[in-house]
């Protein structure tokens, strides 16, 4: 066993050692919508579940240099966000949309992915995303001051979408038709396909 105290490493091997340990995570493909109405699309994988009551996702966008990624910038001027869940089929286009792009370029039209309007925020959902959440801000924590860091944006979920034949009749999604894939360290991504079944101990 080899043992690090992470704050010693350079950038890269923290960024290595801490994606490459901590998999596989989900990915957020979010849309937001900047003050003077650009809208932006691009993916998170620092991206979580942290409640279902009240239903409750953060994830998790950086800056550089003191300049915020335009998501984290949208969120904190409008407060809203759409969380889009990536299947195997959307993974290339997702990741296309990660490219360091200045906030003039429309991310939508260089994917090529359809845009539905929302219900209850101002940024849209992508159509071709087999799930959506659209959300509201709860709370936005800096997680450090040191560049380049992340802020940790808490989001209620506020509308749920997801394809009409994926649930059950307990609303339990069937993994086989959202295929959802998520990132591991490195440029490396993992499927969801093999699984396997673990009933929780019953309670005695
Ligand atoms: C699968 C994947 C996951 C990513 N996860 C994150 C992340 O959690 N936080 C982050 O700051 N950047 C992450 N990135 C990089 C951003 O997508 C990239 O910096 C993007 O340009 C940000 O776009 P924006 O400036 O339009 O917000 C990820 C990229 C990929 C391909």
């Amino acid at each position: 066993m080899t043992s690090f105290d992470p704050r010693l490493l350079n950038r890269r091997q923290r960024n290595n050692l801490i994606n490459g340990l901590i998999y596989p995570r989900p990915i957020a493909w979010v849309s937001t919508v900047a003050s003077d109405g650009t809208r932006n699309l691009a993916p998170f994988s620092f991206f979580n579940a942290f409640s279902f009551n009240p239903p409750t996702v953060g994830v998790s966008p950086g800056s550089r240099q003191g300049i915020p990624k335009d998501t984290l910038a949208n969120v904190r001027a409008t407060g809203e966000f759409v969380v889009n869940l990536v299947s195997a089929s959307l993974a290339d286009t997702a990741n296309s949309t990660s490219a360091e792009l200045g906030p003039e370029v429309d991310e939508w039209d260089l994917a090529g992915v359809t845009p539905i309007a929302s219900e209850t925020v101002a940024p849209a959902r992508v159509q071709q995303a087999p799930a959506a959440l659209e959300c509201r801000v709860h709370q936005i924590i800096e997680l450090g001051a040191d560049e380049p860091s992340n802020s940790l944006v808490i989001g209620r979920v506020l509308r749920v979408h997801v394809l009409a034949d994926v649930l059950d009749e307990h609303y339990l999604p069937r993994p086989e038709a959202l295929d959802l894939v998520g990132r591991m360290g490195g440029d490396l991504w993992a499927h969801t396909r093999q699984q396997f079944v673990l009933p929780r101990p019953s309670r005695h």
